[in-house]
């Protein structure tokens, strides 16, 4: 083994050549492998049935890994680092190819409970011999945990138990069931898991007459999933449920070290289509979550908190960090600057009050309005309409913050929407940006930033593509989504898109992102076809990297199948008469091979 490739040490790798859009493969660098941490499906607890997509079953689901991870963290928990507690939510579920089509009226009810089940949050223990061993999952481990779309959460923070979301069952306006379309999400210093509600409009029949519908994507047609035909929650065309909506599409913090503690829905941090939240302390230990919204030509704002973080590890101190993200004010940026010919553009921007010293700083609407009705808020204020902003994360070591705009092909396409701005430098944009922006002083709570283009993503030889200046060659990268950083500073960057935008599975890469190799975009991995690379978790000193999988094959359907990820038959082998070979959304760890 090369001496670079020793735990202990960075990862170095020889970048993979990009891969077609057609491949059923994880392709990894050379002298590396792969294995599935845990899959969907998998038993969790002593009791749990095994996995069976043959015979949809919601009591066996809510015990098993659920769909579709889109966040994740591998939270090492022992100073030896022999355990870990693998944290990652379940987005959505693809119906088509995780169980057979149904054939009678009960059979549907089963599968959309086991859909409801599918959804969430999960928390798996992993375990391994030492570092650089591999991690395996322990069935039945004491901390694991099921959250789904029927697990009690707490709203709070400033409209907790406001008008606006109390409903006929939750008289209180604090008590709701369940998660839905969680996206991205960050893990805080005070070791919680945040995560983002993005596309919850998708769950729901609702009034379109009704404030806010038109602007949240609510809609009167059947939702997309169905479940109001099992649980009456889901249509809010009736009093008892028209706001019901209003209780998603928020951040929601969950503590993976206690089992018991229930949590909590964060109203503070305001109400959009959330794609993630990433928590920075300044050196003044003041506290700020980034916070992107994405949806064409909506939002990128922060939260500041009202109180400081309380460093160490003392109960006290973690009781009060608990509490950080329950108050404080929100923000919404506006961008200007001047557009130039190479795309290297620059500028500067401002952070505009939604909510300030706990108040609403928008006229004409309650602090409890502005925070139901973020999008509608900041409408008012004259924000920048952003290119989809998914992943937004500062990095811990220089404090600026990365905000990827993932794609916008309505960009000065669309009647009546605006065209190509400094900040989102190209109209038909279908191969998306990144943005790095410095805060005024470094600090949490600036009101002023400074901004330039990191990246202008796309093949690597279309026009107006942009490598922070590298001119060298690079990987092509389109539709960039999560990010992560690596103990030396490189941006890690996970695709979702690139199969629709250049043809390519989706992937991950890594970029330098400071010194003379800035820019210099590398590829590490491809995931299989028609899936996203989600995660990504770099434990770069550990010779380990993890992504999570997500929606392989999704274009299939239960009898033709795209996708066998992860558990492939060698070539020419047949399955099984009865042996299933569709793809199961799965974590992986990837690891040098011993030779
Ligand atoms: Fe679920 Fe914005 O990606
Ligand atoms: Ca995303
Ligand atoms: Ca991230
Ligand atoms: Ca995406």
């Amino acid at each position: 083994t090369p001496p670079a490739a020793r735990p202990g040490g960075p990862l170095r790798f020889d970048p993979i050549a990009s891969v077609p859009d057609d491949v059923d493969a994880v392709t990894v660098p050379a002298g590396f492998g792969w294995r599935p941490v845990i899959r969907w499906g998998d038993p969790l607890f002593a009791d749990s049935p095994d996995f069976d997509p043959e015979h949809p079953d919601a009591d066996a689901q809510e015990r098993q890994f659920g769909y579709n991870n889109d966040y994740t963290d591998v939270i090492v928990t022992d100073p030896r680092g022999r355990r870990a507690l693998l944290c990652c939510n379940h987005e959505y579920t693809n119906r088509a190819i995780m169980f057979p089509p149904t054939s009678s009226v009960a059979a549907e009810a089963e599968v959309l409970r086991t859909l409801m089940a599918a959804h969430g949050f999960s928390v798996v223990q992993l375990e391994r011999r030492g570092r650089g061993k591999p991690w395996r999952y322990r069935r039945g481990a004491r901390r694991n945990r099921r959250i789904t779309a029927t697990t009690v959460f707490r709203l709070d923070g400033p409209a907790a138990g406001s008008e606006l979301l109390r409903t006929a069952a939750d008289p209180s306006g604090t008590r709701v069931h369940g998660t839905l379309g969680n996206c991205s999400g960050g893990t805080t210093p005070w070791g919680t898991v945040l995560s983002g509600e993005e596309n919850f409009n998708g769950y729901f029949r609702a009034d379109p007459q009704a404030v806010g519908s038109k602007r949240y994507g609510l809609t009167d047609s059947p939702s997309s999933y169905g479940w109001e035909q099992i649980d009456p929650r889901f249509d809010a065309r009736s009093a008892d449920h028209a706001n019901e909506p209003h209780r998603f599409g928020w951040i929601v913090e969950i503590d993976p070290t206690d089992p018991s503690s229930t949590p909590r829905k964060h109203t503070a941090l305001g109400r959009f289509k959330h794609e993630g939240a990433n928590v920075r302390v300044d050196r003044e230990n003041r506290v700020v979550a980034y916070l992107g919204d994405d949806e064409k030509f909506d939002y990128l704002y922060k939260f500041v908190a009202r109180d400081r973080y309380r460093p160490g590890r003392s109960k006290a101190a973690r009781r009060h960090n608990l509490g950080l993200l329950s108050e404080g004010d929100l923000y919404v940026a506006r961008f200007e600057g001047t557009r130039r010919p190479g795309n290297d553009n620059l500028g500067t921007g401002r952070w505009l009050p939604l909510v300030e010293d706990g108040r609403s700083a928008v006229e004409g609407m309650s602090v409890e309005e502005v925070l139901v009705f973020t999008r509608l808020a900041a409408d008012r204020l004259g924000a920048t309409p952003m290119d989809r902003c998914e992943d937004v994360e500062p990095s811990r070591e220089t404090g600026k913050v990365y905000v990827v705009c993932t794609n916008n092909s309505d960009r000065g396409v669309k009647t009546g929407k605006p065209g190509a701005d400094a900040a989102n430098p190209r109209d038909a944009n279908k191969n998306g940006h990144i943005i790095e922006l410095t805060e005024t002083g470094g600090a949490a709570d600036a009101q002023t930033f400074a901004w330039d283009l990191f990246m202008v993503c796309g093949d690597t030889d279309q026009a107006g593509t942009y490598f922070a200046g590298w001119d060298g060659p690079v990987a092509p990268i389109s539709c960039p989504d999560n990010v992560a950083f690596d103990s030396e500073n490189n941006l890690w960057i996970a695709t979702d898109g690139q199969p629709g935008s250049i043809g390519r599975n989706d992937g991950l890469f890594r970029v330098p992102l400071d010194g003379p190799e800035r820019g210099h975009l590398t590829q590490f991995l491809a995931v299989p076809v028609e899936a996203e690379t989600c995660g990504p978790v770099i434990h770069d000193r550990d010779g380990s990297v993890f992504v999570a999988v997500q929606h392989p094959g999704e274009d299939g359907d239960w009898a033709d199948q795209h996708s066998a990820f992860p558990d492939y038959v060698p070539a020419g082998a047949r399955p099984a008469p009865g042996e299933w070979r569709g793809p199961r959304p799965a974590i992986i760890q990837v690891t040098r091979e011993s030779r």
